[in-house]
């Protein structure tokens, strides 16, 4: 990782999010919008799956939408290529992975370097990838949370720019581990994409400093 710093604009930005799922995660960056605290649009909703839940509720919400199947295209390249070309046409400022079910490759990454962000629903460094509320109730850690973090080509290790922390308890499950985490991804992701449009987040090395 270089140490040269990024400040993100201050602009009203045009926002791709990216899901796989229910789209929960979407939902609360368009609330945010809709009630005026994050200065952005949502520009396209778009998904691997073109029947995700969270694709329905971006049409009811006269959001445009897209997708795109990989199984259309030859390897993972090919595909990243066409959606980064989905993404040029629309003029976009930044993408949020949102429950996005795929990795990315390190074409998309280099083409939105410091302009895409995802949430995890662990405090990262510690457990990266997927059924990570199951892996802290099975380490019995005390604490776990959600973290929003710059994505680069290593997967869940890009610089965070926002973590929230909730207790893990001895009788939880993955469920409601999950859900208490879930609550906490609502506040902090919107918040991270707010800060993000107000041009007060700088990236330096490894380390994000939200600014004054
Ligand atoms: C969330 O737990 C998020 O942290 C993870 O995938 C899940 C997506 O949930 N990356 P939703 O589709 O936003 O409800």
């Amino acid at each position: 990782m270089t140490e040269t710093s990024y400040r993100s604009p201050k602009k009203r930005g045009r926002i791709a999010v990216f899901l796989s799922g229910r789209g929960s995660n979407f939902i609360s960056i368009h609330d945010a919008i809709l009630r005026g605290d994050i200065d952005a649009d949502i520009a396209v909703v778009f998904s691997n799956r073109r029947n995700a839940p969270g694709l329905a509720v971006a049409l009811d919400r006269n959001l445009e939408t897209a997708s795109l199947n990989h199984k259309d295209f030859e390897g993972r390249e090919a595909f990243d290529a066409a959606v980064v070309k989905e993404l040029e046409a629309r003029d976009i400022d930044l993408i949020c992975l949102a429950g996005y079910m795929r990795i990315l490759t390190p074409l998309i990454c280099r083409a939105f370097e410091n302009r895409l962000m995802n949430i995890h629903p662990a405090l990262l460094p510690s457990f990266p990838g997927l059924h990570v509320q199951q892996m802290a109730v099975d380490w019995g850690v005390r604490f776990s949370g959600a973290t929003v973090h710059f994505v680069v080509p290593d997967v869940d290790m890009g610089p965070i720019i926002t973590q929230a922390v909730v207790p893990v308890l001895q009788d939880d499950t993955e469920e409601t581990l999950s859900a208490r985490i879930l609550i906490e991804e609502h506040k902090i992701y919107p918040e991270a994409v707010r800060l993000y449009f107000e041009g007060r987040l700088e990236v330096r090395g490894r380390r994000v400093f939200i600014l004054d």
